[in-house]
């Protein structure tokens, strides 16, 4: 069977026992501050599990894009080392929503393994949660006794806490599990040693490949557990894993998952894959991180310096090296495999195959530029090597690591190649410094829910309404970067919540007579969070829910434009124009798309009058809720990497023009908007253009704020027909001008240069010259050092000054003779006597040095001083 063929049974199965097959979510995590990444299947129904919303169908399952590179899920360091951990997977999950329980999830996981795909039992093991003292919990006896139906006893192995209950994070929903490993040694292997011996021992050929989780609980902050409301099943099997079972590979990277992605990187760098263990990690790292790297860039996250954005450059930064250490490759590689990715996923993600070109420029600029950061990383260490040193210090490998993006391996790697050892200990403290100063910089610290009112929440009506009555279902204290505030859930509420790229609401909650400012409102996964910085005295009783009217209403006409701008977009640059991040307040609004050039004025100035035209036609918004399929086969467009429910919001702004899925504010028709202007236009990262606009009064703002330079410029050039014309004119007479000071000033010099001389005095055998003279600035000074020097007696020393503008500038000069004879050194001089007297500082050589300073009162006694010297 092919990997397609696998993936699709597993969905038809749990397809004839009544779920509901539902897309993956994206895999970048949006709404959710305790993850950066989806690490598991059920991260998108982490709602449902919590009650916070009812489950909109009872059984649902899916192939879903898992990353787990951060936080409590991380193999990165094992992934290419060994053949079955991956930054990237599919996870292959059913769950139920207060359904069914324990006997139907075992049963069913034996039933798909071992009938459908036809896994001999005698290659299969169990594991059950043994149950934990310090948790107060109980061995799953449940589970034994399902298992017990299915499967021999010896095959049933008890598992600890670490194995057995499985934890999203710190926080959240958990459960006792239940894990099915695979023996798939050879018999004569089986016969020397039991499997049970082997399971959970990280031998790579006996091998978890399904977890199935009994969510029953939600760990607090505090770490206790709380009892769900209702009672769930949680299942995710390892897609890479099942494939390689079935079509009996001994490595995940020998399916025809990997595969392609293999032979196509053997084209690329010449070598072959299976004939050193070294090249042979190089191409697992490379087949598992461009997968990482293409999915979470075509879902919508770029790499970046920080946050989400630097996970991926680090991973894409790990390929590279790979390629670049082990593979020999020193030029870009990993765009090329953009294209085999695509083609290969162009059924299950289509989103990759979508937006090929733009994926691939971004991972070559990427590329590029990192092979260039390890070019000069490397010379780097070669200037190391050249001063002698024999160690590499903990501060300088630090340095490599973070500006060079070096991990400590491979300036090890390098060092000893150049015989140098490398401070590990001091790497190490380095690396703690900076992971404090990092988790100060983002903690997050976020207390328990304390619930007033136990029942579903957040119903969003802020849609019509602007004010309402509510009450408080919850809140929590939480510091963010060291500040105190305060999250509120009410039962309705009429603030929107950031998302989409618009703003979270303002506005105030009242509370009998007190008022208490919402400072922004925002979405925790389905919730609606209102942030305050204290609670109200009263906080049990009812409020009133109060929106900033006039600032909603100028996002919303922000918001508006910024569709009319998209389909313009579209039209006049082509439709590879797509969304790669959208703000919109009640400021302005700025947006990102994919787009390979400038955008140049003759069309910023076509899609300004597409987009006012459209303003002048005064549309009507139109917005309904329809069906997700029936709304994108009217061709609505959809963002990639947004996770859309089964019933979503369209805004047609004329049908023929702008069909966009959005739940953000909108004005009622596009006449309101007014006015519609650019404010600025630049790039933000490969291949991502960014403009910037203004709608309504600030585009009038703009505008005649614009206008008023532009007629005082005009003013001042005494209204010229032309101005650019005129400030053309201005500039060249200018030049002209400037060239021919320069030649008058230099004859100035020249004449007073000439008469000099004759000042000098003798002092001690030297023809000492110390004048104060007239120079407009530091380089005239120092021509007239040229013009003196000629003319005077050897063996000279001569210093000038001048004082512009109240600030002194000094000129020393030094015959060659002298330096050479008596060590006189005009470097020296400068430094040491001249920049100490007039508070500056200067340089040069030992023959001619100057300096500039602050106190042009001390020139005399520069002079006196510099003379006293002989
Ligand atoms: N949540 C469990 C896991 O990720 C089962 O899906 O392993």
């Amino acid at each position: 069977m092919t990997a397609a063929e696998i993936r699709q049974q597993f969905l038809d199965f749990f397809a004839s026992k009544g779920h509901q097959i539902v897309p993956s979510a994206p895999i970048v995590v949006k709404n959710d501050p305790t993850l950066l990444f989806t690490n598991a299947g059920m991260n998108q129904f982490k709602d449902l599990f919590l009650g916070n919303k009812p489950a909109p169908y009872k059984r649902a399952a899916d192939t879903q894009k898992c990353l787990r590179v951060s936080g409590k899920h991380n193999d990165l360091e094992e992934v290419g080392i060994d053949t079955y951990h991956h930054t990237m997977f599919e996870m292959l999950g059913n769950w139920s929503f207060g359904d069914y329980f324990k006997p139907e999830a075992i049963a069913w996981s034996w039933e798909l393994l071992t009938e459908v795909y036809k896994l001999p039992k005698d290659r299969l093991y169990v594991t059950v949660f043994e149950g934990d003292t310090a948790e107060k919990l109980p061995a799953d006896s449940e589970a034994i006794a399902e298992w017990k139906k299915h499967i021999a006893e010896d095959r049933i192995l008890m598992g600890n806490k670490k194995d057995n209950f499985w934890e999203m994070g710190d926080t959240g929903p958990c459960g006792p599990c239940t894990e099915i490993h695979v023996d798939c040694r050879t018999d004569a292997e089986r016969a020397l040693q039991p499997g049970h011996e082997l399971v959970n021992n990280d031998h790579p050929q006996v091998i978890e490949i399904w977890n199935n989780v009994f969510m029953q609980f939600n760990r607090l902050k505090d770490k206790s557990l709380e009892p769900l409301p209702a009672r769930h099943v949680d299942t995710g099997m390892g897609f890479e894993r099942l494939v390689r079972v079935l079509q009996g590979k001994q490595s995940n990277y020998d399916t025809d998952v990997f595969m392609p992605i293999i032979h196509a990187t053997e084209k690329l760098c010449g070598k072959q894959y299976g004939q050193t263990e070294k090249t042979d990690i190089a191409f697992r790292v490379i087949a598992d991180h461009i997968r990482a790297i293409c999915f979470t860039i075509a879902d919508g996250q770029l790499p970046a310096n920080n946050g989400a954005g630097y996970v991926i450059r680090r991973i894409l930064r790990r390929a590279v090296r790979y390629a670049f250490s082990f593979l020999e490759v020193k030029k870009p590689l990993l765009h090329d495999l953009v294209p085999v990715l695509a083609a290969q996923f162009s059924k299950v993600f289509p989103e990759l195959q979508q937006q090929e070109d733009f994926v691939k420029k971004v991972v070559f600029e990427e590329e590029n530029s990192f092979l260039r950061t390890l070019d000069s990383g490397l010379g780097r260490l070669d200037n190391i090597t050249a001063s002698g040193a024999k160690n590499i210090e903990g501060a300088v490998a630090f340095e490599l690591y973070d500006t060079y993006g070096f991990p400590l391996d491979l300036t090890m790697l390098i060092a000893s190649e150049k015989g140098l050892t490398v401070d590990e200990a001091g790497f190490e403290t380095e690396m703690k410094k900076q992971k404090d100063r990092s988790r100060a910089a983002t903690e997050l610290d976020m207390g328990d829910w304390t619930v007033l009112m136990d029942q579903p929440s957040g119903i969003f009506a802020g849609y019509t309404e602007l004010e309402m009555p509510a009450k408080v279902l919850k809140y929590r204290k939480i510091k963010a970067k060291g500040k105190e505030q305060y999250q509120l859930v009410l039962d309705k509420t009429p603030f929107y919540a950031e998302s989409g790229g618009q703003v979270g609401d303002t506005g105030t909650l009242t509370f009998g007579t007190e008022k208490i400012p919402v400072t922004d409102t925002k979405k925790e996964n389905d919730l609606i969070v209102h942030f305050v910085d204290k609670l109200p005295a009263a906080i049990d009783g009812g409020l009133i829910a109060s929106v900033n009217a006039p600032k909603r209403q100028d996002t919303a006409s922000h918001h508006t434009a910024t569709h009319l701008l998209h389909a313009a977009l579209r039209q006049v640059l082509g439709t590879h124009v797509a969304q790669k991040g959208s703000l919109v307040n009640a400021d302005y609004l700025r947006f990102d798309f994919s787009h390979f050039a400038k955008v140049t004025d003759e069309e910023l100035a076509q899609i300004e009058a597409i987009v006012n035209e459209k303003i002048r036609k005064n549309i009507p918004v139109v917005i309904r809720e329809l069906p997700r399929e029936e709304a994108l086969k009217l061709g609505a467009m959809a963002l990639f990497g947004e996770k859309y429910g089964e019933t979503v919001r369209v805004v047609t702004i004329d049908p023929a023009y702008s069909i966009e899925l959005c739940g953000g504010t909108h004005v009622g028709s596009t006449g309101e908007l007014g006015l519609f202007k650019f404010t600025a236009e630049s790039a933000v990262a490969a291949g991502v253009r960014r403009v910037e606009a203004v709608t309504g009064a600030k585009a009038e703002a703009f505008v005649t704020d614009q206008l008023q330079q532009f007629k005082s410029a005009k003013g001042l050039l005494k209204n010229p027909k032309e101005l650019a014309k005129a400030i053309d004119q201005l500039i060249s007479d200018k030049a002209s001008l400037e060239k021919q000071l320069a030649a008058l000033e230099l004859k100035q010099v020249q004449q007073q240069a000439a008469s000099l001389p004759q000042q000098a005095e003798t002092v001690n055998g030297v023809h000492f010259l110390g004048a104060i003279v007239e120079a407009g600035n530091a380089d005239m000074l120092k021509q007239f050092a040229m013009a003196v020097k000629d003319q005077l007696a050897t063996p000279y020393l001569a210093v000038l000054c001048a004082n512009v503008g109240g600030k002194a500038q000094v000129t020393v000069l030094v015959d060659e003779q002298l330096v050479k004879d008596k060590g006189l050194n005009a470097q020296k001089i400068i430094k040491e006597q001249v920049a100490p007297l007039i508070k500056g500082g200067g340089g040069g050589q030992p023959v001619l040095a100057s300096a500039g300073g602050q106190d042009a009162g001390q020139l005399e006694q520069v002079i006196a001083k510099v003379k006293a010297l002989l």
